[in-house]
Formats: C-alpha cells, structure tokens, sequence
C-alpha cells in the first residue's frame, strides 16, 4: 500500500476545505428553490448555520494553499517559472473574488445586490477551483 504522509495529509485538507467552501454554495444553490416555497424562514438560519463551517474551510484553504506553495518549493528564486506564477496570480484574484463576494452576499439588503455578490462569490470559488487544479498539472 501507497503510505498516507504528511504531503497527502496536507493536499487532503487542502481538497477537503474546497468541497465543503464550493460544495456547500452549490448545494445551497440547489436547495433554494425548496426553501423558498416550503421554509422561506429557514432560509436565513440554514445561511448562518453554513457559514459556521464555510468560514472556517476558507482559512484552512488559504493557510494548506501557502502550506502547498511553501512545500514545493515554488517560493523559492526560479520556482514561479513557466507560467506558474501568472496561473497562480490569477487563481488568488479568484481566491479573493470569493471571500469578498461571500462576505458582500451575506451583508447586502437588497436581493439584487445578495444575488449578484452570490454569483461573485461562487463563479470566484469554480474558477479557484479549475486553476488549483491546473496548478498540479504544471508539465
Ligand atoms: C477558494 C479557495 C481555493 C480553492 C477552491 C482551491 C482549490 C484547489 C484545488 C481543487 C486544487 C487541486 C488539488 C489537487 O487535486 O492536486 C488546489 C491545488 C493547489 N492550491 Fe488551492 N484552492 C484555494 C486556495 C488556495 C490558496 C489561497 C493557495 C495559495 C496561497 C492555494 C495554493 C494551491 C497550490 C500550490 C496547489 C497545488 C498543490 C500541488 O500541486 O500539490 N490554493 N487548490
């Protein structure tokens, strides 16, 4: 058998932090049309409850995803070659688009202005997604 170290463990919760930040939208997504008709009420408190370990998963993802970088070796002089940084510097402009659009989804009044940050943060987190991605495939 393959050994389970701390590299695996580190890349694990590094995923495992993703699918719950991005799963978790995309699942609420899906549930809002239910809410809306059967528990518009519970709408606000199941927000909230999700936001309990959403938050949390977001600061596992940033500080596995430096834990990532510093691990291999791509902080170091020449580690950023071949268009590794640019992919990099476009995934955070992603990482931070998602944050912000969660943070600004949770605090906006208007449904508008909830809806549009929503998409913000969730487009944000897909496209965080397929760069990460990229990034393990650096050729
Ligand atoms: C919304 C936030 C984020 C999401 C959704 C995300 C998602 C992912 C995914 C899906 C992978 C691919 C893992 C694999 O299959 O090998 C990955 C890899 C990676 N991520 Fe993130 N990530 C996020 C934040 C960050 C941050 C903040 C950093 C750095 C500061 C980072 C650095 C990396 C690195 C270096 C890899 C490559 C790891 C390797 O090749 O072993 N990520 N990320």
């Amino acid at each position: 058998m393959l050994t389970i170290d701390v590299d695996v463990i580190r890349l694990t919760l590094h995923i495992l932090a993703a699918t719950i930040w991005v799963g978790g939208q995309i699942v609420l997504v899906a549930l809002m049309g239910t809410l809306r008709r059967a528990a518009p009420q519970a709408i606000a408190p199941a927000a909230r409850a999700y936001a309990w370990v959403a938050w949390p998963a977001f600061a596992l993802l940033v500080l596995t995803g430096f834990w990532n970088l510093q691990v291999s070796g791509r902080m170091s002089p020449g580690g950023m070659d071949g268009g590794y940084g640019t992919t990099l510097i476009v995934k955070m402009v992603l990482v931070v688009l998602s944050g912000l659009g969660a943070a600004l989804h949770t605090f906006a009044k208007k449904p508008a202005l909830k809806g549009f940050w929503g998409t913000v943060g969730l487009v944000g987190a897909l496209g965080a997604t397929l760069f990460g991605v990229s990034l393990s495939f650096p050729g």
